[in-house]
C-alpha cells in the first residue's frame, strides 16, 4: 500500500513536471558568424530579453559559428523544425524569394542610412512576408554593413580582379558581379572561407570588417580594399507554422523583443565594423586600401550591368524604390 502511494505520488510529480516541461517553448537560434559581431550579439540579446521577460515560458539556445548548421543547411533545418530561428544574410534567399535579391545589387545603396530607409519602407517591409507561402516568416532586418573586397594582391582598379578566384555566397547576383569583373566566382559556405583562402582554393572574397576580423581573414589576405560596394544584412526568420502556433501573448512579446533587438543591432553594427576595421589595421598583417572617387566609379561602372540582368526577377519598381532611399 505504502509502495503504491509512493508510486502514485511519483507519477503525479512526473506528470506535473512533464506538463511544465512541455509548457516551456524552446527556440533554437542557429547562425554562422561569431558572437562578437552584429548578428552574434543580436542573437544573444534576443535570448537574454526573451528569457528575462518570459521566465519559465521560453528558453532560447543560440548556436553560433555554424556549430549546429552551416549555411546551406540552416534553411532546411528551419523548414523541418530542427531550429526555430535563423538570420541568413540577404544573399541566401534566392530560392525562396527572387525580389530579395535586390539587396545584392552592387552599388545600390549609398550608405547604411539608405539601407535602413529602404528596409523600413512599404517595399522593404513587404519582403518580410514574401515567403509565407513557403513556410517562412520574416521577423525583421538586422544590419551588418557594407562589403569590402580582399585579395592577396592590391585591388585598386577593376582590372586588378581579373582572373582571380573569389569566394561568393550562394547568390546568382554575386556570381554575376564577379563575372562582370572577369573574375571567377566560387560559391562556398561561410564556415569554409578561411580554409579556402588559406589553401588558395580562392584568392579573394568580399565581406564586412566584422566578418573579416572575427574569421581571421586578415591572416590569409594581405590586402583589403574599402570599396563599400555591396551589403551584408540579415533577415531574421522563423518557421511560419511554429510562429503561428505560439500562444498569442508569447508571440506578441517575442515580436516586441525582436523589434527592440533590431533597433539595438542596427544602432551598433557600424560601430562594431569600424572597431574591427581598426583591429585589422592594427594587426599589421593586411594593408587596407582606400579608393579615390574616380577609382570607385570605375568599379561601379564595371558591375552596373548586373542590375539589368536581374531587373525582371527583382522588379524594376523595387529597384527604383531602393534608389529613392539614397535621397
Ligand atoms: C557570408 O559571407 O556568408 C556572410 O555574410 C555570413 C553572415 O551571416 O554574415
Amino acid at each position: 500500500m505504502k509502495n503504491w502511494r509512493i508510486l502514485v505520488a511519483a507519477l503525479g510529480l512526473f506528470a506535473t513536471s512533464a506538463a511544465f516541461a512541455s509548457d516551456v517553448i524552446s527556440i533554437k537560434f542557429s547562425h554562422v558568424v561569431a558572437d562578437n559581431t552584429p548578428k552574434g550579439k543580436g542573437a544573444l540579446l534576443f535570448k537574454q530579453l526573451a528569457e528575462e521577460r518570459l521566465p519559465g515560458r521560453v528558453k532560447v539556445e543560440v548556436y553560433a559559428n555554424s556549430s549546429l548548421f552551416g549555411d546551406g543547411k540552416e534553411m532546411d533545418a528551419l523548414l523541418l523544425g530542427d531550429v526555430q530561428m535563423i538570420a541568413p544574410s540577404l544573399a541566401k534567399f534566392e530560392h525562396y524569394s527572387k525580389p530579395i535579391q535586390i539587396f545584392d545589387l552592387p552599388f545600390l545603396f549609398d550608405d547604411m542610412e539608405a539601407v535602413d530607409r529602404f528596409q523600413k519602407s512599404p517595399t522593404g517591409q513587404a519582403l518580410l512576408t514574401s515567403m509565407e507561402d513557403k513556410g517562412i516568416t520574416g521577423l525583421g532586418y538586422w544590419h551588418n554593413g557594407l562589403k569590402q573586397l580582399s585579395a592577396n594582391k592590391p585591388l585598386r582598379s577593376p582590372k586588378d580582379a581579373r582572373g582571380l578566384k573569389f569566394r561568393v555566397q550562394a547568390s546568382a547576383v554575386l556570381d554575376e558581379q564577379f563575372k562582370a569583373l572577369r573574375a571567377n566566382p566560387r560559391k562556398m559556405s561561410f564556415g569554409e572561407v578561411y580554409q579556402g583562402l588559406q589553401t588558395g582554393v580562392v584568392n579573394g572574397t568580399e565581406n564586412t570588417w566584422s566578418n573579416y576580423y572575427s574569421q581571421k581573414a586578415y591572416e590569409v589576405q594581405s590586402y583589403m580594399t574599402e570599396s563599400n560596394h555591396g551589403l551584408v544584412d540579415y533577415m531574421v526568420i522563423t518557421n511560419t507554422a511554429f510562429w503561428n502556433g505560439l500562444p498569442a501573448d508569447i508571440r506578441t512579446e517575442l515580436s516586441t523583443i525582436m523589434e527592440e533587438v533590431a533597433v539595438e543591432v542596427n544602432l551598433h553594427a557600424e560601430e562594431l565594423n569600424l572597431r574591427d576595421k581598426q583591429a585589422i589595421i592594427d594587426s599589421g598583417k593586411t594593408e587596407v586600401i582606400t579608393l579615390t572617387k574616380e577609382q570607385r566609379e570605375q568599379w561601379r561602372a564595371q558591375v552596373k550591368p548586373v542590375w539589368k540582368k536581374f531587373e525582371k526577377e527583382i522588379g524594376a519598381e523595387r529597384i527604383e524604390a531602393a534608389q529613392a532611399s539614397n535621397q
